[in-house]
């Protein structure tokens, strides 16, 4: 959700500070700040709402200079978007600054305390308790480590917390429970992100926090400890696999496009992860009574493709539970097993769901992109896409990789129980490996037709997404991909579905796209056209993605994009590609803010 950085050097870090905000910006952009500690020991605040570039602007971000400093990009929980609610925030005595991300569920509770012991407040959010908490503390017990410590346990909720103070010049102090922290290891120089764009550009070195435990790191040590009972922890250094160019623009004008255009190379890595860690989750998947698929937003729906896979090619139906509804409708006991599915391997809803899963004994695996993610290190088995930095707050890469990498494993498991043959699943791997080129000739040939229609169709405020089958879930995918980046209505839904009720919506303000599967799934190819028919019939606007045919038929849609042909195991990944242009297109017509869309953020840590 927000962004967290911190730097401790012995030279200025101003520059490289506001870097770090920027690299971290679609954790959340609605207000920033800095808290800089100069030579004597006083800390300098500035902050205020907007964008990292528009405050940076605003406030002079590079007068604060500073060899030790903390930096916050937000997006509001508590408290609305406003200067005083910006991070970081202030202790009465202004010897204590703090940034956070998560949510404290107690501070009602504590800010009434502390009011009463005579604090004042200047914002509303929650986060504000934790500095007056640490400054209370330490007018008690005058250490700082021990007030720090002794606020944390206080806490109740989750919190990625970084403080500076006046009374320790030299150092950093942080802490984690349930929200994202790591530490970056430099030469004389040590950094604390939320996660590692915000210090890749200047390290690959990096120690990965664990829940309730606390760090203390000043320019050339970090010492970890837990917060329960003070016992320090030793940790391995981790080399991070990301490098800061992947994360850079490259000349695409939004990260969306650029992510969108890198999908065959995605492609490739999917298929390029070893076979056994695949066969490793097919097992897991065959061996317990009852298999979960969960993730929940986009890596709901590419879970619910996992579904489809798992059907069609190892004759085995997993259940997929949206993973915020998880712990209300699974029923796990050890005989369970859990995949889960996420770009950041933070999403709180899915960590919740396998936490709920591992206290009732599940096995648990995760597909995960984060390296050194909290999913990543909590499961029993674990999957790395390799997709690299996903910058967008618009998941496409990622989802395209999940989705590659839960066939592979459906067609694993299909292997191991019979349900097809290892003959017939090297044939379905090699028609996954033509799809790089796929999707490469549908970015070149058919980018700009589906601008113009993008752009023609700008004045739609509603739209259907309908398919069957596998094509269900991409197009509900795509819809969810048209509202969160062009603010525009989108519904996804099996076709079969609309003439149960939504059919009444049709007329000229509506339009729809269907996804037509290639001509030789006969059944799924018929009942689709039939519902673009029924559209047809009521004078509603059809687009139909649809593949070469072998005979040239007069179609059911108002126009159509013609891919080339191409087998089914793939036609509905190639035909998101599509989906996720047309939403691109659509919000550069609306002249949305493409990688950054309102209310949103790319890592959501909050209940
Ligand atoms: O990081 P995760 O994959 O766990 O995130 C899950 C969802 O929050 C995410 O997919 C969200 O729906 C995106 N905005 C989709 O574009």
């Amino acid at each position: 959700m927000c962004g967290i950085a911190g730097i401790v050097a012995l030279e200025d870090i101003s520059a490289r500070l506001v870097q770090s905000i920027r690299n971290l910006e679609y954790r959340g952009y609605d207000s920033c700040g800095i808290a800089m500690l100069n030579g004597s020991g006083k800390i300098k605040i500035s902050k205020n709402i907007g964008s990292v570039e528009e405050v940076c602007e605003k406030e002079n971000f590079g007068r604060l200079k500073g060899s030790v400093g903390i930096a916050h990009t937000r997006w509001a929980t508590h408290g609305g978007v406003t200067k005083s609610n910006a991070h970081p925030h202030m202790s009465c005595d202004n010897g204590f600054s703090i940034a956070h991300n998560g949510i404290i569920s107690n501070h009602e509770k504590l800010r009434t305390r502390l009011k009463n012991a005579g604090h004042r407040f200047r914002s509303t959010t929650d986060t504000e308790v934790i500095v007056h908490l640490v400054e209370d503390w330490h007018r008690k017990v005058k250490s700082v480590e021990k007030a720090f410590v002794a606020a944390m346990r206080e806490l109740d909720g989750t919190y990625a917390v970084i403080l500076v103070t006046g009374h320790e010049p030299d150092r950093i102090y942080c802490a984690r429970n349930e929200s994202p922290l790591l530490i970056g290891l430099g030469d004389y120089v040590n950094y604390i992100g939320s996660d590692l764009n915000a210090f890749i550009d200047h390290t690959k070195n990096a120690v990965f926090m664990e829940d309730k435990e606390y760090a203390i790191v000043t320019h050339d040590s970090c010492i970890l400890k837990r917060i329960s009972d003070g016992e320090t922890m030793s940790r391995q250094v981790q080399e991070l696999m990301w490098d800061s160019e992947m994360a850079q623009k490259g000349g695409f004008p939004h990260y969306m496009l650029k992510e969108i255009y890198e999908q065959p190379q995605v492609v490739h890595n999917a298929l390029d992860i070893d076979p056994e860690l695949v066969e490793g989750f097919a097992r897991m998947a065959l061996e317990k009574k009852t298999l979960h698929i969960t993730g929940v937003g986009t890596t709901f729906y590419v879970s619910q493709i996992g579904q489809y896979y798992f059907s069609r090619y190892a004759g085995v139906t997993p259940m997929v539970i949206s993973s915020d509804e998880f712990r209300f409708l699974a029923q796990v006991d050890k005989d369970t097993a859990i995949i889960a599915v996420s770009q950041s391997g933070e999403t709180y809803d899915t960590l919740n769901a396998l936490r709920y899963g591992k206290s009732h004994h599940a096995t648990t695996g995760a597909i995960v992109n984060v390296m050194g993610s909290s999913m990543a290190r909590m499961v029993d088995q674990m999957i790395l896409q390799g997709s690299g930095p996903e910058i967008c707050v618009i998941s496409t890469k990622a989802a395209l990789s999940q989705m590659i990498i839960l066939a592979r494993i459906a067609m694993a498991a299909g292997v191991m129980n019979g349900r097809i043959t290892a003959k017939q699943a090297r044939g379905y791997e090699a028609q996954l490996r033509e799809l790089p080129a796929a999707i490469e000739n549908v970015l070149n040939e058919k980018s700009g037709f589906i601008h113009t229609i993008a752009q023609q169709q700008s004045h739609i405020k509603h739209w259907l997404f309908l398919g069957r089958g596998r094509y269900y879930p991409v197009a509900r995918e795509s819809a969810l991909k048209m509202k969160e980046v062009s603010y525009v209505h989108a519904e996804g839904m099996p076709s079969g579905f609309l003439k149960h009720g939504t059919i009444a919506l049709i007329d000229e303000n509506l339009n729809s796209v269907v996804f037509a599967p290639p001509e030789e799934e006969k059944e799924l190819y018929k009942l689709t056209l039939s519902s673009a028919e029924e559209i047809r019939a009521r004078d509603g606007y059809v687009l139909g993605l649809t593949f070469k045919q072998k005979k040239k038929e007069k179609l059911p849609f108002t126009e159509q994009i013609v891919l080339p042909k191409t087998p089914p195991f793939t036609a509905p990944f190639l035909q998101m590609v599509v989906a996720q242009l047309l939403s691109y297109f659509t919000a550069t017509t609306l002249k949305r803010n493409i990688d950054r869309p309102r209310s949103l953020a790319k890592s959501v840590t909050v209940a």
